[in-house]
């Protein structure tokens, strides 16, 4: 079966930092797709190029078959592709359910009570129907993040992208992210996670991707990539040989 989203020889550079360099990979319909890397390997910024944020020096994007570099944010979010944010920034003085239903309305183009019903399903799946009439500037962090992630999924996206949704969490809080996490991916959304929590990562993905300035280091089976010598080195710090 043909790619949902296929990255090929990427670049981009900010000055001489590189935040992507030649970088190539296939999710396939229907993959749950980790990304490690340390901080400042480029792993936002892959975000960036793939939603539209950023403009790549070099390379190719195609979603569903179709070339999407050029193509504006906005048009890759009605085409399917939505994202949470590392550092949440919603609407301050709108409520959650009002955010939340930006989403439906601009991502997924629903209107009046279809909508509403749809905000309604995904802030109960995300926890946030106790929160539903607060104004999300009074959120906590948690909260802000499980908001981040109702936004992308009010959108009804094909492709998630979650950026760093799980740290700061307690285990239990963690364990219901991942019961999410994978109930959305049960329902035939794919999923692509930049996240530094590795056991909520593993708890869901088939496959790892690990970069490091930029440049993709390792992809594969996670236990594989978790137990590599270069990705110990690398990602972890450790020194293999000590
Ligand atoms: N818009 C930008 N302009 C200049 N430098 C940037 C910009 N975005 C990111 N960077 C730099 O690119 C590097 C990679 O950042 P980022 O993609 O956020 O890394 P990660 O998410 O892996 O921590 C960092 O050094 C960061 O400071
Ligand atoms: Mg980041």
């Amino acid at each position: 079966m043909s790619a949902l989203l296929s990255v090929s020889d990427l670049s981009k550079s900010f000055g001489a930092v590189v935040v992507a360099d030649q970088t190539s990979f296939e999710v396939a319909p229907g993959a749950a797709i980790g990304i490690l890397g340390p901080n400042g390997a480029g792993k936002t910024s892959l975000f960036n190029l793939i939603t539209g944020a950023l403009r790549p020096d070099a390379g190719r994007i195609e979603f569903q078959g179709t070339d999407i570099t050029a193509i504006s944010a906005a048009g890759r979010c009605k085409l399917g592709i939505a994202r949470s944010f590392q550092v949440p920034h919603p609407f301050e003085g709108m409520t959650v359910f009002e955010n939340a239903l930006v989403g439906a309305t601009e991502g997924a183009g629903l209107r009046g009570h279809a909508a509403e019903a749809h905000v309604l399903d995904v802030l109960e799946d995300t926890g946030l129907m106790p929160k539903a009439n607060q104004r999300a500037g009074g959120l906590t962090l948690l909260e802000r993040k499980r908001l981040e992630m109702a936004r992308a999924l009010a959108a009804k996206p094909r492709l998630l992208l979650l950026d760093e949704i799980a740290g700061g969490l307690t285990e239990a809080e963690c364990s219901a992210l991942i019961a999410t996490i994978r109930r959305v991916h049960a329902g035939g959304t794919t999923i692509v996670w930049i996240e530094h929590v590795v056991h909520a990562l593993l708890a869901v993905v088939e496959k790892l991707i690990v970069i490091d300035f930029g440049r993709k280091i390792a992809e594969g089976e996670p236990r594989a990539i978790m137990d590599s010598a270069e990705v110990k080195e690398i990602y972890l710090g450790v020194d293999p040989d000590v």
